[in-house]
């Protein structure tokens, strides 16, 4: 049977990551695969988490099954993070929460509940979006419709295309959104937009689906999760995807979670039984060992000053190196104007260049990219800045 399958082209994102190691270019530079790295290009473990997995391992008392919905302890603490710990919503008993394998899980069990709830249910998809969205919410049979969000060569948001296009929304809709730091193009809504957003899913009745895998990373943990709160006060419904893999730096323990906002606690109870069906039917159950950790970072005081912190210091070592890499490009002739880099957020920006310029930095100066020319700019630092400045500049020069 197996013997008619030809082999698949390597994944656009994590394919990088291959090439990248047998790269023997001793001047390589990765800007691809969506990782936090320090000066050093290391991806660390940051210390709230060896801290918490040190008291993990002296209080676990058993390896026993633990259900669909994951660890209770992380279920609430991360649904607080979220929205907020005096959200109206949670005080209503409107949210709820269940720990998932990462933030593609969640994606793809809030896309499985969805199939429960209707048939034949249209999703809205940002163009672009993060590619993995694609085959996360369409393998589950959801339809993907595109709404204009960034216009690449001009590098700017298209946001009165992407509201026309979301008049033509209907009741029974869903649109994904994506929470903050917008994988790939790193331009967020701002506080008047998500408003703007929410008045237009008040009226047509879509059910916003946020996709929030960066939280902290943009502004700040309440600032990034502005628009998730304001639907969870504006609207009836809403689902919520969130990843503990960037600012808890938990990638490959695969920690996330999927928050069911319903208009009142009844279908909340009813939806939950869903959400378990679909998750017993996939995986059975979640790993918990993640949710452990973060769990014990939440619910104690000094560990979560402790991890406040650490975030805080990687959202403002991103944020420099915008502003850094963007002084290179101009000091180096690049002869393009990047200075939307620095008003844009969390890891990720489109250079806005060639399919050909990125294959070109990537031949000749050993500098890896998404084909869409995405960088991640954690990726940039102190020592290869003026390297990666000039190669690009060189690259592009008419
Ligand atoms: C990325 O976009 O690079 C990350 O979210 C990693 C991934 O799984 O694609």
């Amino acid at each position: 049977m197996f013997q008619s399958l030809e082999a698949l082209p390597a994944d656009a994102i994590l394919g990088l990551l291959a090439d990248f190691v047998g790269d023997d270019n001793p001047d390589k530079v990765d800007l691809g695969v969506g990782v936090y790295k320090n000066e050093s290009g290391h991806t660390p473990i940051m210390d709230a988490v060896k801290k918490a997995e040190a008291i993990c391992h002296q209080v676990e008392q058993t390896k026993a099954y633990i259900g669909p919905a994951g660890v209770p302890e992380f279920n609430e603490s991360i649904r607080k993070l979220i929205f907020g710990e005096d959200h109206p919503a949670l005080r209503d008993n409107r949210v709820n929460t269940v720990l998932t394998p990462g933030g593609c899980g969640a994606l793809r069990v809030g896309a499985e509940f969805l199939n429960h709830c209707a048939d034949d249910i249209t999703i809205w998809v940002s163009d672009p979006t993060w590619a993995n969205h694609v085959p996360l919410l369409g393998n589950a049979g959801l339809k993907l419709v595109q709404y204009p969000y960034y216009d690449q060569h001009a590098s700017k948001l298209r946001f009165d295309e992407m509201m026309s296009a979301l008049t033509r929304t209907k009741a029974g809709d869903v649109v994904l959104l994506h929470g903050c730091c917008h994988n790939p193009c790193g331009a967020d809504l701002d506080e008047q937009q998500w408003q703007a957003v929410t008045e237009l899913a008040e009226k047509n009745g879509f059910l916003p689906f946020i996709d929030m895998a960066y939280q902290g990373f943009g502004r700040g943990l309440a600032e990034d999760a502005y628009g998730v709160r304001l639907m969870a006060e504006r609207l009836p419904e809403l689902l919520v995807a969130s990843s503990c893999s960037k600012n808890f730096g938990l990638y490959r323990e695969r920690v996330g979670s999927l928050s069911i906002v319903s208009a009142q606690q009844a279908h909340g109870q009813a939806a939950i039984t869903h959400i378990n069906n679909v998750v017993r039917g996939n995986y059975s159950m979640p790993p918990s060992h993640g949710g452990a950790i973060v769990a014990t970072i939440l619910q104690d005081a000094a560990l979560r000053q402790n991890w406040v912190d650490e975030l805080g210091a990687m959202r403002n070592r991103i944020n420099s190196l915008r502003t850094l890499l963007v002084e290179k490009l101009a000091e180096a002739g690049a002869g393009k104007d990047f200075s939307f880099i620095t008003q844009q957020f969390g890891m990720f920006s489109f250079l806005g260049i060639s399919k050909d310029q990125v294959r070109q930095l990537r031949d000749d100066y050993g500098i890896y990219m998404v084909g869409s020319s995405r960088i991640n700019i954690a990726g940039v630092s102190q020592t290869n800045v003026e390297y990666v400045a000039a190669a690009i500049a060189r690259t592009i020069a008419p």
